[in-house]
């Protein structure tokens, strides 16, 4: 038998545990609480409007739909995201606007732009898990920075960097309502970050997919705003959150010096990003339908997030503590009683609760003593079911069963 000649990146493709979570889920036959991906509640999809839209934008008059789009996205959408973003802390202009496949699409086109093997990348711990496997995917070398209840601590990032003997080419941040933490970066932190990676001349992935879904507090500006067109800082965005994630398409806001770039990375990989669901995207955006749906989904996230922490509060009060996010779709639990989530994973499973242990968001395994709770996809009901079987199976696993 011969030996397969696998190049040397092909032994950093580490996958997510995340994403493997739903075939896991999907080979299960019993009922499961899935508080495990990040998903939008299927009843918060605007499938009704999007097949009212389908009708007519891909009807059978419109066979145009179906053909090869421009690379850099199709003018409708590029022209209704336009506008729907004017007046926003994502506000752009067309030649910094790329449409790429959901967010991640711009992850992978960020790290490949900016990373040679070997490069240092500064990544948030916990983070989120697809975004340091894209650059893993690169031969990037991690430096796993903290975080607290403001986000990132930028101010730790000089001796970090300082310890590690050389500066990053790329920080990778998900500065609002963060996967998997749920806490956002201060103003002040945003604005030293931009300070920081223009003194090391280091690129900002600056990863916001849950901006928009803010239910509680006040607004803080986006990276992108807070650095004003600075060409370090790379901005990757999705519809997966706002309108549904199978639709995979997103966006990079991004230097104009870099769109030609792009472009040559993205025909060299998928061409173009789907059309019928472009049109979809564009024409749901042109109908004025977003403020209405994100006002929808604000309220009853803030109220999913509510139930979460309640039943939190009955459940796991004794044995854990957990993030407060203004916004977003994660808690970050913490368990103080000893019990490795990671361990726990099978026992949970069985009892009919899933989630994703913490050493899943760092690529050294740290968390172990964590696990992410999604609270945007299930109802008040079932989260409360669902927090009572984790407790069982944390009460199995304290035991040792
Ligand atoms: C922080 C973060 N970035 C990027 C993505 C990927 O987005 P998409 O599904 O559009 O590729 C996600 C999805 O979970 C995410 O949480």
């Amino acid at each position: 038998m011969s030996v397969l000649p696998l190049a040397a990146r092909a032994t950093g493709l580490v996958g997510s545990v995340i994403d493997s979570s739903t075939s896991l889920l999907a080979s299960q036959t019993h009922d499961i609480v899935r508080f495990a991906m990040g998903s939008p509640a299927a009843e918060a999809v605007p499938s009704a409007v999007l097949a009212e839209i389908a009708a007519t934008a891909l009807g059978a008059a419109a066979a145009d739909a179906y053909g090869y789009a421009a690379t850099e996205g199709d003018p409708p959408l590029r022209e209704a995201l336009l506008k729907v973003l004017e007046g926003t802390s994502d506000a752009t202009t067309a030649d910094r606007l790329m449409i790429t496949a959901g967010g991640m699409q711009g992850l992978d086109l960020g790290f490949k732009m900016f990373v040679d093997p070997g490069d240092l990348v500064i990544v948030e711990s916990p983070t989120y898990t697809n975004g340091s496997s894209t650059a893993l995917s690169y031969q990037a070398e991690l430096l796993e920075a903290p975080l607290d209840d403001d986000g990132l601590i930028v101010e730790q990032l000089p001796d970090l960097v300082a310890q590690a003997g050389r500066t990053p080419k790329v920080i990778y941040t998900i500065p609002t309502f963060q996967n998997p933490s749920g806490t956002t970066m201060s103003l002040r932190r945003r604005q030293l970050l931009v300070e920081l990676a223009n003194r090391w001349g280091s690129v900002i992935i600056d990863d916001d997919p849950y901006g928009l879904l803010r239910f509680e507090g006040g607004p803080v500006p986006s990276l992108r705003e807070v650095a004003a067109g600075d060409p370090l800082v790379f901005s990757v965005r999705t519809f997966s959150k706002i309108i549904a994630p199978g639709l995979r398409v997103g966006w990079v806001d991004a230097d104009p010096g870099l769109q030609q770039l792009m472009i040559n990375a993205k025909q060299a990989m998928d061409t173009c990003t789907n059309l019928p669901a472009q049109r979809l995207v564009a024409e749901f955006l042109g109908s004025g339908a977003l403020a209405g749906h994100l006002a929808g989904l604000r309220d009853e996230y803030r109220h999913r997030k509510h139930a979460m922490q309640q039943a939190l509060s009955d459940h796991l009060g004794d044995i854990a503590h957990w993030t407060d996010p203004q916004g977003g779709f994660f808690l970050w639990v913490t368990l103080t009683n000893g019990v490795d989530t990671q361990q726990l994973f099978e026992t949970a499973l069985a009892e009919g609760v899933a989630y994703i242990p913490g050493p899943a968001f760092s690529a050294s395994g740290r968390f172990h003593d964590a696990l992410r709770l999604c609270f945007a996809s299930t109802t008040p009901e079932r989260t409360d079911l669902g927090v009572r079987r984790l407790r069982r199976a944390i009460d199995r696993g304290a035991a040792g069963q």
